[in-house]
């Protein structure tokens, strides 16, 4: 089996086989469903064959009134279902809030045994890591679930950013982190109104030309979250967890959402939220590497022998250094179809 660690393990010629900790599963696409919502619900085992992973969601959009309908919904979900190779997350609501507590205590009792990951929201620091897996560790324990439920933090504070890599680090339960750009937003007091995605006053526009001072100049579209995106990859790489894009709420603007997707996968993120069935299919294909890729990659890694030295390949220098993000594309393609 694969952990998470392989992806960023070094790959020096000879390098030691690393420690397996976390079984590595694809997870293209976190596919939220509301528990507590019947016409949703009775949707959960046509779609679970589709997506990589299906989310439970008990936090933000289920209101304050039907917190404790979806946990209970998700419970009897859970027992009906046979999930096959999808995983089964929840996110839990805030550690903050009254209802974390009592989430815990239900889903980890009483379906712990197929509860995979438990995305926990807005994160700030190691110790509300250390809090939950120790509360998991007990609830297991009780419970006799033998598998341990694995933890994803959610990155939505800027407290949260500011301590990303120790929040990475902070237990061996820890799957992975997802950025939460509109609690980011929110708490950061950005002055945007949208759940991620770009923004089209956030710009950079092209200088006059000598002698044409009015002519039309050139506009490009900045990504407010490459800052932070950038960092929670670096964290997640250091520690051997997996990163991932959040929540892209303009649903029917599949075009930017297959953008911001993209730009994520190119910096090093391995899936996404999906809120709605039509961006199961853009998460699976961007954050799956393109055939023509894959293509390329296994000629350098043929071209490149031993690992070592250098070839040109039409017109192109390859080196170690390249043939090692060549190993990362075949590598990801051929976990995928494992
Ligand atoms: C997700 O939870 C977000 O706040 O974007
Ligand atoms: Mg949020």
């Amino acid at each position: 089996m694969r952990s998470p660690k392989d992806f960023f393990r070094p790959l020096a010629v000879g390098a030691p086989e690393p420690v397996r900790e976390v079984p590595f599963r694809p997870s293209r696409m976190i596919h939220f469903f509301d528990p507590g919502n019947p016409r949703m619900a009775a949707k959960v085992p046509g779609i679970a064959p589709g997506v990589d992973v299906l989310l439970g969601n008990l936090e933000d959009a289920v209101a304050a009134d039907r917190k404790e309908a979806a946990r209970t919904g998700l419970v009897e979900i859970a027992r009906a279902t046979d999930f096959g190779q999808t995983q089964l997350w929840t996110r839990i609501n805030s550690l903050d809030s009254p209802w974390a507590l009592d989430d815990l205590l239900t889903l980890v009792t009483e379906i712990g045994d197929k509860l995979d990951v438990i995305m926990v929201p807005k994160v700030e620091g190691a110790e509300d890591i250390h809090y939950v897996d120790r509360l998991v560790a007990q609830l297991e324990a009780k419970a006799g679930v033998r598998r341990p439920i694995l933890l994803h933090a959610i990155l939505e504070t800027p407290r949260g950013v500011a301590n990303v890599e120790e929040i990475a680090g902070a237990s061996p339960r820890m799957q992975g982190m997802s950025l939460g750009p509109a609690d980011l937003a929110a708490s950061r007091r950005m002055k945007t109104t949208r759940v991620g995605g770009g923004h089209p006053g956030y710009l950079v526009r092209e200088d006059p030309l000598p002698g044409a001072a009015d002519a039309p100049r050139a506009v490009f579209q900045q990504d407010l979250w490459h800052y932070t995106i950038a960092r929670m990859v670096d964290a997640c790489a250091a520690h051997g967890i997996l990163p991932y894009y959040g929540p892209f709420g303009d649903i029917k603007d599949t075009v930017a959402c297959e953008d911001q997707f993209r730009n994520a996968f190119l910096l090093g993120c391995v899936g996404a939220w999906s809120l709605h069935p039509v961006q199961i299919g853009i998460a699976k294909k961007v954050f799956s590497p393109a055939p023509a890729e894959v293509a390329w990659a296994r000629r350098v890694i043929a071209e490149m022998g031993d690992g070592t030295g250098a070839v040109m390949i039409d017109g192109k220098m390859q080196d170690d250094a390249t043939v090692k993000q060549c190993r990362v594309v075949v590598e990801l393609a051929e976990a995928l179809v494992a």
